[in-house]
């Protein structure tokens, strides 16, 4: 099936409170124990920026599993980041997370690297995925962690809807939508390994995580 784009940013009030509140447990919590897999907390540098952070679920489940680091996370949408403030402020971690509001590609963040780069769900967002791959470069340096997950593009439009009903079928219609469109925007993996190469990242793992995520995860040489 050929990708099918959807729109970038997620600004629109109802949209961003429905993803604020939906239950992401499950492939949140998966993101979380792959990225301890692949790097332990003993070995984890501090400094963490999260790429398109949303609401930051992914940043306080950083933070809590890694109790050193801090995190600055980055996203263009203002109500996504008004939730997550939110959240920061109801776990109390206020002191070690901080969302930027930014816009990918030349975003300016508070340190010029970081020890590792997360990500999750904001590739097939992009209107040229080369972005998240040239920022994932500018961010780092010799040694930095990319730890990468986003959605895996279905062989077809069936199967996209019963992924929708197996795993999004109680939430809001809404959630439905955005869930079947963005597997409709998602990558192959084959795709990403092409644009990992474009980006002289091609020693970067890419690896099917589940029957709808991808990973792509490993250190910058
Ligand atoms: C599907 S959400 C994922 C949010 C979060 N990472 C999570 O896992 O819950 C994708 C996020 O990327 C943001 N985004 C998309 N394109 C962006 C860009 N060029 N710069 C910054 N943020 C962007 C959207 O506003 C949205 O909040």
């Amino acid at each position: 099936m050929k990708r099918v784009p959807e729109p970038e940013l997620m600004e629109g009030q109802e949209q961003s409170r429905a993803y604020a509140h939906a239950d992401f447990e499950e492939p949140h919590s998966r993101f979380l124990s792959l990225m301890q897999d692949t790097f332990p907390v003993r070995e984890a540098g501090p400094w963490v920026a999260d790429l398109g952070c949303g609401a930051a679920d992914i940043c306080i489940r950083v933070a809590r599993a890694y109790p050193h680091c801090r995190i600055h996370g980055v996203d263009a949408s203002r109500a996504m980041l008004d939730y997550g403030r939110q959240a920061i402020r109801e776990a109390g971690l206020e002191d070690r997370v901080q969302l930027h509001s930014g816009y990918l590609p030349g975003v300016t963040l508070p340190r010029r690297s970081y020890d590792t780069i997360v990500s999750n769900s904001l590739l097939h967002h992009l209107p040229d995925p080369m972005i998240l791959w040239r920022e994932v470069r500018r961010l780092s340096r010799p040694g930095s962690g990319v730890f990468v997950m986003d959605l895996l593009r279905p062989g077809d439009r069936r199967r996209a809807r019963e992924l929708v009903r197996t795993y999004c079928g109680d939430e809001p219609e809404i959630l439905r939508r955005d869930f079947y469109h963005s597997l409709l925007a998602a990558y192959r993996p084959n795709e990403v390994s092409d644009q990992l190469r474009k980006a002289d990242l091609a020693h970067l793992e890419v690896r099917i995580v589940s029957d709808r995520h991808l990973l792509v995860c490993g250190r910058i040489p």
